[in-house]
């Protein structure tokens, strides 16, 4: 039935074994003339792609590299390229033989989120042609990729947000190009990366960029000079304090470069985990986001490290932070929910981000032990809260529940901020005054999901006000209270 079994029933057992050793011996020979006919661009043979392979080619590179005289440049071919010799001055050697130890990629393609390169060398950047050259022995080896086209920013798949994001190329200096020359040298290394997407909302602002960032250029202790690309002037001065706590530099804006900057090693992209999580199993220096709160607590000076643990010898009110929106998502009996939360014996402060500078309201956020407010990105300045303060979201109609949890709930959690939800009924939301009872939008919200992110966000999140049930409520107050006693 099978091929294999027809053919071995055609042989005899002895014409079998002697089949063996001469298929054996046959392939021998096959294999010692590639070697003999084709060495000199055995490189180019797919299996050296293989780390273990790109060694040994190392390993030759280095023993021809002893044969020729030190004064002169000294020819280093690119691992895994078969192309034409680059002369690199003397300090390259050394450089190659260190990353020897370690062959990596100079990018990450295959991240779900992020491009991400790393690259060790002589780098430049050149910011009006979008273009970083390095020359380093890095290259190649890695199913072929010599150059890589990226945009750097935090969201990959999304097109609609990297339709702002400018593309770099990412490319070695090879012997037939000429690279531009230096104009600027830099001693410290570099992070490349765009504030495009969709920057200027509060909660893409934190979760594209202001954590990758952290995450990605922490570890250099202020020692870091930023490029940045698709630059915002209004997004720079709203996070200048942030960023000049990551970066002691003033910022280069790509965009408006002409200049060549020459860098020792060069970051391009950001490194990404999960919506405003970092997973410290994954980080250099095992950040978190208790070390990121803790690096804004800093950069901020925001007092309070933990909220009020209420106990009856300390008469002290507990601080109640109600985040109010104005355009959609918003309470329409503020007033009723202000005096309920008084009357519980909380110290109510309500606030609207964006009404005052960010540090203004991260001072706001901080000095409170529960933050109250409509899913929406103003919840995003959570990350000011004092440890095991007491977040409480509340999701309009309309099956918003996965979007609330996953965006705000379960980042909470991963900051030791207690996370409770409160998900309104039918009679609590305005759109009981557009939609008959019967309409699909209380029948079947999943139905208008189905029709897609547009039609969800028209329907549920555009054009819809809370009118929170003050009695019903209060419940949820009384627990946040309770909690505030642990
Ligand atoms: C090589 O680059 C292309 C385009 O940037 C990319 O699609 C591909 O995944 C890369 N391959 C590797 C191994 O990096
Ligand atoms: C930058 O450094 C290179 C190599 O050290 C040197 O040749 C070049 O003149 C320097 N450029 C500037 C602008 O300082
Ligand atoms: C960028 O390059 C173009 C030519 O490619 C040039 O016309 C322009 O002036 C340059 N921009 C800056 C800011 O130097």
């Amino acid at each position: 039935m099978e091929y294999n079994t027809i053919f071995a029933k055609s042989f005899s057992r002895h014409e079998q074994k002697k089949l063996g050793v001469t298929a054996f011996l046959g392939s021998l020979i096959i294999l010692l003339s590639i070697f003999t006919v084709f060495r000199p661009s055995f490189r180019h043979l797919p299996i050296l792609n293989l780390r273990v392979s790109m060694r040994a080619g190392l390993a030759m590179l280095m023993f021809e590299d002893t044969r020729s005289s030190p004064q002169e440049s000294i020819p280093i071919k690119h691992a895994g390229e078969g192309g034409p010799f680059i002369s690199l001055p003397a300090p390259f050697i050394a450089e190659a033989e260190e990353i020897k130890q370690e062959m990596k990629p100079v990018c990450n393609v295959f991240e779900e989120r992020s491009d991400f390169c790393n690259i060790d060398g002589h780098i430049r950047v050149h910011g009006n042609s979008s273009t970083i050259y390095f020359a380093s022995s890095q290259v190649g080896g890695w199913a072929g990729n010599e150059s890589w086209r990226l945009r750097p920013y935090a969201r990959k798949t999304d097109l609609t947000a990297m339709g702002s994001v400018t593309q770099l190329s990412v490319k070695p200096i090879t012997a037939n190009q000429i690279a531009p020359s230096c104009s600027v040298n830099h001693s410290v290394p570099a992070v490349v990366f765009s504030i495009g997407g969709y920057s200027g909302n509060h909660f893409h602002d934190f979760a594209d960029i202001l954590v990758p960032l952290y995450v990605t250029s922490r570890q250099f202790d202020g020692e870091v000079q930023f490029l940045i690309t698709n630059v915002k002037a209004f997004w720079l001065l709203k996070y200048q304090t942030a960023l000049k706590a990551l970066s002691r530099y003033d910022i280069i804006n790509m965009d408006k470069d002409n200049d060549v900057h020459c860098f020792p090693s060069v970051i391009v992209g950001l490194q990404y985990h999960t919506e405003l999580i970092i997973d410290p199993s994954k980080s250099v220096n095992g950040y978190s986001m208790s070390s990121f709160r803790e690096f804004l607590r800093s950069a901020y000076s925001l007092k309070r490290k933990r909220a009020i643990k209420i106990s009856d010898r300390r008469r002290k009110k507990p601080r109640l932070l109600i985040v109010s929106r104005k355009r959609t998502r918003s309470f329409t009996n503020g007033d009723d929910i202000v005096k309920m939360a008084k009357s519980l014996g909380f110290a109510v402060v309500v606030a609207e981000p964006g009404m005052t500078g960010l540090s203004q309201f991260a001072q706001i956020v901080n000095s409170c032990d529960v933050m109250m407010g409509v899913h929406g990105a103003g919840l995003t300045n959570l990350v000011f809260l004092p440890t095991n303060a007491i977040l409480i979201q509340i999701v309009p109609w309309g099956r918003l529940e996965w979007l609330s949890t996953h965006y705000f709930g379960e980042p909470a959690v991963r900051m030791n901020i207690r996370y409770m939800e409160y998900r309104i009924k039918e009679e609590e939301s305005t759109l009981i005054q557009q939609y008959p009872r019967d309409h699909a939008v209380f029948k079947d919200p999943m139905s208008i999901h189905k029709q897609g992110w547009n039609a969800l966000k028209s329907t549920f999140l555009d054009k819809q006000n809370v009118n929170l049930d003050v009695h019903w409520f209060r419940r949820t107050l009384l627990e946040a209270l309770e909690l505030l006693h642990h």
